[in-house]
């Protein structure tokens, strides 16, 4: 996979999770990326993070890191602009900012029109007006690219106690789908990626344990970033040259099970002795 001459935009790179490893991976691949973020420290930080993957001779690519608010229009002009001006002709956009904030978990019942409101602009808005912000540039300059929406299992089935949030990644499905039948005609590849439970400090911070691992997940384990940057490096190259529309789920196969059965596949709705004992002399 190479993607030299190519500049990809990461929004969110400074996360220190997914953003970061998408980064990373980008470069590697000998991309220039921009990292965008809001945090000015948090970017600091990854220029020194990701030095010896950007910019060390031989293939590594380039960062370019650029410090704006995309929930802002003006946030957004600047981030075109600038990726327009780095080496490379524009091609990518790896839409990470998104996420879940500690009052965002709360019932629907009580859930205020600000949460609602906050959890929208989190996850949803600004990869709409980023993403067209970007294609608008390609389809001007007739260039192909590829963008890809980071989401949530969340989002592909029901987050409860989660309202916003879930709602949110569900609409940002809709708009990847809805954009790669737009834009397919221009050659600009538009995919999701489906994440289940990752392990970044963010999700640390906001109580997700680390220890629990692989809890409902058939492959018994956590993601880490670099699991969902894998799928990443994978839909914006051309690898998925003939991939567009798709949600590639990184969740160690937790949404392939129906709720009725228990993390050892024993189904908790059936009481048959028969049944369960066939059942346990396979498992054990
Ligand atoms: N961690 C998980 O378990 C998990 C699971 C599924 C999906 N995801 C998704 O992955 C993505 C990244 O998650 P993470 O935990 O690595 O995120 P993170 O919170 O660590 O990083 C997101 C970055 O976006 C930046 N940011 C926020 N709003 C911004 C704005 N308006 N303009 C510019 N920058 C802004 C923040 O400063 C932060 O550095 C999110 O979309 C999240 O929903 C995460």
């Amino acid at each position: 996979m190479r993607l030299a001459g190519r500049t990809v935009i990461v929004s969110g790179a400074g996360g220190g999770g997914i953003g970061t490893t998408c980064a990373r991976g980008l470069l590697e691949a000998g991309a220039t990326v921009v990292g965008v973020d809001r945090d000015a420290d948090r970017l600091t930080a990854i220029e020194a993070e990701l030095a010896d993957a950007a910019g060390v001779g031989g293939p590594a690519g380039t960062l370019v890191t650029v410090c704006a608010d995309i929930s802002t229009a003006e946030g957004i002009a600047t981030v075109v602009e600038r990726a327009a001006a780095a080496p490379g002709d524009l091609y990518g956009l790896v839409n990470v900012v998104g996420g879940s904030l500690l009052p965002h978990w709360a019932p629907a019942l009580d859930f205020d029109r600000a949460q609602w409101e906050q959890s929208l602009d989190l996850n949803l808005h600004h990869v709409m007006f980023l993403s067209q912000g970007v294609a608008r540039h390609l389809v001007e300059r007739g260039l192909p690219g590829s963008i890809v929406t980071i989401n949530s299992t969340g989002g592909v089935v029901a987050a409860p106690y989660h309202v916003g949030y879930g709602t949110a990644k569900a609409a940002v499905l809709g708009l990847t789908r809805t954009l790669s039948l737009e834009w397919g005609r221009y050659g600009i590849r538009v995919n999701g990626v489906a994440a289940g439970s990752i392990t970044t400090p963010r999700a640390t911070a906001t109580g997700q344990d680390p220890t629990l691992a692989g809890r409902g997940v058939p492959l018994r384990r956590r993601g880490t970033p670099a699991d969902v940057a894998a799928a990443v490096l994978f839909l914006i190259s051309d690898l998925a040259a003939y991939t567009t529309g798709a949600v590639v789920p990184v969740e160690g196969g937790a949404l392939n099970r129906l709720g009725l059965f228990d993390d050892e596949n024993v189904p908790i709705h059936v009481t048959n002795p028969q049944i369960l004992a066939r059942i346990h002399g396979e498992a054990g």
